[in-house]
């Protein structure tokens, strides 16, 4: 099977582990062989897309509790809702891989390699959540990550620029400031945890790096100014504020510009 409709197959597997297995069993076999790239995509296909288990029950992103990382039941509720990110992420990385037709096959290998990488943090999370004796669908999950993905579907430059480099990028921001508060926690999960989040990421500035390099290819091509257009899809997808403080060095090394950096900090 084409590995972009192998990807599509493990897009629609609702059962994370299952979804986690084919995904690096994917990304495993794929060899270098040059992809076909024909188109993979037909009408319909998006049944059953994404796959997800029925716990985590989904909510609005105000109605997810607050959670203090000073009580053992406040940090298990923080991991989980970063290995709820995790299982998001790697649904957002196999779709990119399936659903646009007519790019480079760099552009897939790259996708299904972040696929990969999603994999593996979904999996190092949720062991570490489960040593602290909850498992993945204990707590709600709010639903922002997949709902631009929905409303970018149509528009692969609108996905490069709004999913990785906007939403995964805020990633890149949150991640010191959650491991800040974790080292004051300073208990042995809490330190667990920070480690994990030390390969995340430095995983992360790859994917939004991958998410840089391919909006700007698109832009190129389709001849529209990278900034003003990031504008633009900005607003029309009413993409979520970006809040100070910026992560600029995790930024820069993923790619954006002292131009985009600057925007930034002008709000
Ligand atoms: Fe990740
Ligand atoms: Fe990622």
């Amino acid at each position: 099977m084409h590995p972009r409709l192998r990807a599509l197959a493990a897009l629609r597997l609702t059962d994370p582990e299952q979804k986690v297995a084919a995904t690096r069993a994917l990304f495993a076999q794929l060899g270098d062989e040059p992809l076909s790239l024909q188109p993979v995509r037909t009408s319909g296909d998006d049944t059953g897309v994404p796959g997800r288990p029925e716990r985590p029950l989904r909510v609005s992103a105000m109605d997810v509790g607050k959670r203090s990382p000073f009580t053992p039941e406040g940090r298990a509720a923080l991991i989980h809702s970063i290995c709820h990110i995790e299982f998001n992420a790697i649904n957002l990385a196999l779709d990119a891989a399936w659903r646009f037709d007519g790019m480079p096959e760099d552009f897939y290998r790259e996708w299904l390699c972040v696929a990969d990488e999603e994999a593996q943090h979904f999996t190092l999370l949720h062991a570490h959540l489960q040593e602290m004796g909850h498992r993945y669908g204990d707590f709600t999950g709010h639903d922002g990550l997949w709902s631009m993905c929905e409303k970018t579907k149509d528009d692969i430059v609108a996905r490069m620029a709004l999913v990785p480099r906007t939403l995964e990028a805020r990633g890149l921001d949150a991640t010191p400031l959650i491991q800040a508060k974790l080292r004051r926690v300073n208990t042995p999960d809490a330190h667990a945890a920070c480690a994990i989040l030390d390969i995340i990421l430095r995983d992360e500035v790859g994917h939004v790096a991958i998410g840089n390099r391919w909006y700007r290819w698109l832009c190129e091509r389709d001849g529209l100014d990278p900034i003003s257009h990031y504008r633009v899809l900005y607003r029309r997808h009413e993409a979520p504020r970006l809040k100070a403080p910026f992560n600029l060095e995790a930024r820069a090394q993923a790619g954006f510009t002292d131009e985009e950096l600057q925007a930034l900090s002008q709000g």
